[in-house]
């Protein structure tokens, strides 16, 4: 399974969910993000005594079609990984075949409104991909980073009326201090004993676990 988390806009959580998804589902990361944050949480990680996730780096479009065939080859066998893409916050084409081989596209999102905007030109490049490729990719939006109170998220369900392409995920992961906490030591979310994040981040797990059945 490819799950690609995506956005171009820059600070929405790509990294900070990549990384905590592939502590949860011992997957490898394959970061194609120019600074370079989950290398840097993960030899954080290492240092504090726990095993680290692996990294792959590449900038290659040949390398992300290998793995999307691999996958397809050996699907539902033990052969078939787990890959969780970080896509940095731009545009390119190795990004675009990042998203375009994805089993699952997250979109980290908040409902401010230079998020709404930022969806809006990602919704762009979505729409080109599907024209290149013939496909109607389903990118599902993950609400994050929002205050731990609010519970209506009214312009992101405007957004995707209007784009019926995009879903809204169930789970909400919300602002919480244990991220900060845990990337110090290079932690997983879900290795901690009890937080309310980690309660929301298992939730997410759940969630796409389902739709990998499904999907
Ligand atoms: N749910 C959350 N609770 C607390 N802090 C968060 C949460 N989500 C993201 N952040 C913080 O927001 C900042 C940006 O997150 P991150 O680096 O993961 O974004 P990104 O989308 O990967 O950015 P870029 O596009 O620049 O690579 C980080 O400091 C991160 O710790
Ligand atoms: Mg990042």
């Amino acid at each position: 399974m490819i799950i690609t988390i995506a956005h171009t806009k820059g600070g929405v959580g790509k990294s900070l969910i990549s990384f905590h998804l592939a502590v949860a589902l011992k997957a490898a990361v394959i970061d194609l993000d120019f600074q370079q944050t989950i290398i840097i949480n993960n030899e954080m990680r290492k240092n504090n005594g726990s095993k680290g996730i692996g990294v792959l780096q590449t900038r290659s479009l040949e390398d992300l079609v290998k793995l999307r065939d691999h996958n397809l080859k050996n699907r539902d066998t033990k052969e078939e990984k787990t890959f969780i893409i970080d896509v940095g916050g731009f545009d390119s084409d190795v990004n675009r075949v990042a998203i375009a081989i994805a089993d699952i596209i997250i979109v980290p999102a908040n409902d401010k409104t230079n998020d709404i905007i930022g969806l809006h030109q990602f919704q762009k490049i979505i729409k080109e991909i599907d024209e290149a490729t013939g496909t109607k990719l389903k990118p599902k939006l993950l609400i994050n980073n929002v205050s731990p109170t609010t519970k209506d998220f009214i312009s992101l369900d405007t957004f995707v009326e209007k784009n019926q392409n995009f879903s809204i995920m169930k789970s909400v992961l919300r602002t919480r201090a244990d991220y900060y906490k845990t990337l110090e030591t290079g932690t997983g979310i879900t290795e901690l004993k009890e937080s309310k994040a980690k309660k929301e981040f298992k939730k997410l797990i759940k969630e796409i676990k389902k739709e990998a059945k499904n999907g």
